[in-house]
């Protein structure tokens, strides 16, 4: 959108347009809204965090579960007395809720301007320009999976990978790059690939001039994404296969690229080649993100997870031999359709065999549009979810706080991301040291104090005590590397 278009619809005169953005959802979502807001800041919008400031409000939405659509549409609700005052404010909705609810989304919020589903993302602009001028809610979503031949599904979820900018990440020294789009497992009761489309890899050649893009910028540690990373494949104009492990071999060879990460992993697409890159490629997180969904053989069939328990256990067996200080945590679903006391035993024991480092836990949630919700009825009560949800955490949290006990006394390499969680006041009036943290490569956060002069450099700490999520440690300093010099400039969000 031309600036000038956009002075004659916001209040007063000749501004540069707000922008605020909320997002919710996974990391590529994060990544979307990231590159949405670039997009927009290079045609002449600037970010704001304060959305009764703001010209256009965006809602970057997920739908994984029906409690993040409830947050949405009551915040959709909230709006609509804003935009009653202000009409020349524009709304929109983008993301996976968009794809999926579509007309439904301006049924239940009709002062809503526009609807873009994740594949359409590079049409925001266009979109916001459009219904501005024509004053009508504008729609932009992507085929639905039946909704034509596998090609014209394929064309109606466009890539999104324009050029990053450096700003509008939350951290100057790490980003996330889109390795996959969309997903082909079709687990019975996930949105996902009906919002995210058909899988598609991307080729390794824009990957890593992306990646050096990124480096250049300032950035040193990169997390590949995609809903099942390490299904990654592409064949490139000369022949070779590419699998994940040949992209992180590639990845590698860039300089001044110290830290690589991928999420999240497929069981059954956990290759050999791949622990071994990750025990032999030093640059690589010795950390996999592999979810089980369940221990019980019964439920993994019905939520058609295409492996059993046994599979899932020979292959944390494949893990620990090969790469014995790898991490590894996992997502769980309690009360699916079906799910017996008996069933849900077996997600305890199988959590607690496996020593995840950590685990995402989820209550069932029934959504509309997948085959779980068509074929099972949704039968476990609720409070019964929640204890389940509860005591499988507990199982997971002694796990975690007796086995990061192991920690202390050992010193790790750490990325200073910036202040912890816990710290709240302005970095900038603070001329002491401060909590920091950071995670070593086996992702496991780490706080200590420091000085904020840290940031973004890589540090050695020294672990004195742990808990379930936390290796509390100190500064050991001799040790103090930096990313790239370019890594000290802090971001700019104007
Ligand atoms: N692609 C990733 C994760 C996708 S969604 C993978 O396959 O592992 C993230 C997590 O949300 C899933 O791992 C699952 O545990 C959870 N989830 C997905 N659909 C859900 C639903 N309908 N109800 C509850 N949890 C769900
Ligand atoms: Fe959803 Fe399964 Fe695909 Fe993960 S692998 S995104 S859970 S369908
Ligand atoms: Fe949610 Fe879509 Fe991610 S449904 S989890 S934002 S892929």
């Amino acid at each position: 959108m031309r600036s000038q278009d956009m002075s004659e619809t916001s209040e007063g005169t000749n501004h540069r347009p707000k922008l605020f953005v909320d997002t919710v959802g996974c990391q590529m979502n994060v990544l979307d809204s990231e590159l949405v807001i670039a997009r927009l800041r290079s045609q002449g919008y600037e970010l704001t965090d304060d959305p009764l400031a703001a010209d256009t409000i965006l809602f970057n939405t997920c739908s994984v579960r029906q409690h993040a659509e409830d947050k949405i549409y009551s915040a959709l609700g909230r709006f609509k007395s804003l935009k009653k005052k202000r009409p020349n404010v524009a709304i929109g909705v983008l993301g996976c809720m968009a794809q999926k609810d579509q007309d439904e989304i301006l049924k239940r919020a009709p002062f809503v301007d526009i609807v873009v589903g994740p594949g359409q993302l590079a049409r925001v602009p266009e979109l916001l320009e459009k219904a501005r001028s024509e004053k009508t809610p504008q729609m932009a979503v992507s085929k639905a999976r039946t909704g034509g031949t596998k090609l014209e599904v394929v064309d109606s979820f466009e890539e999104f990978d324009p050029i990053r900018e450096q700003a509008m990440r939350s951290s100057p020294y790490q980003a996330f790059v889109r390795i996959m789009m969309g997903c082909d497992k079709f687990c019975t009761y996930c949105v996902v690939p009906a919002t995210r489309g058909p899988e598609q890899s991307r080729d390794p050649a824009e990957i890593v001039e992306e990646t050096r893009l990124l480096v250049d910028q300032g950035v040193s540690e990169i997390t590949l994404l995609g809903q099942t990373v390490n299904s990654y494949k592409f064949r490139t104009g000369d022949g070779r296969q590419w699998r994940l492990s040949d992209l992180l071999t590639e990845l590698s060879d860039i300089p001044d690229l110290r830290r690589i990460k991928f999420i999240t992993s497929f069981p059954k697409d956990m290759t050999d080649d791949l622990l071994q890159a990750v025990r032999d490629l030093p640059k690589v997180f010795r950390y996999l993100h592999v979810p089980a969904q369940s221990g019980c053989d019964e439920m993994l069939r019905r939520m058609k997870r295409l492996y059993t328990v046994a599979q899932y256990d020979e292959m944390m067996a494949r893990i620990r031999e090969t790469v014995p200080d790898c991490a590894v945590s996992s997502d769980f679903i309690v009360g699916f359709c079906g799910e017996s006391e008996e069933s849900f035993e077996k997600s305890i024991e199988l959590v607690r065999r496996s020593r995840f480092k950590n685990s995402f836990i989820f209550k069932y949630s029934p959504r509309p549009g997948t085959k779980a919700f068509e074929l099972y009825a949704d039968d476990v009560p609720e409070e019964v979810k929640k204890r389940r949800n509860n005591d499988l955490l507990a199982v997971q949290s002694a796990i975690s706080q007796v086995d990061n006990q192991a920690f202390v006394g050992q010193e790790f390499e750490v990325l200073v991301e910036g202040p912890s969680k816990s710290f709240t006041g302005d970095l900038s009036a603070v001329s002491g040291p401060v909590q920091m943290a950071g995670r070593t490569m086996t992702d496991r956060i780490c706080v200590f104090e420091g000085n904020s002069r840290l940031i973004g450099t890589y540090s050695k700490v020294r672990v004195v005590s742990a808990s379930a999520v936390t290796l509390f440690a100190e500064v050991v300093t001799d040790r103090v590397t930096h990313g790239r010099p370019s890594a000290w400039t802090l971001p700019v969000i104007s």
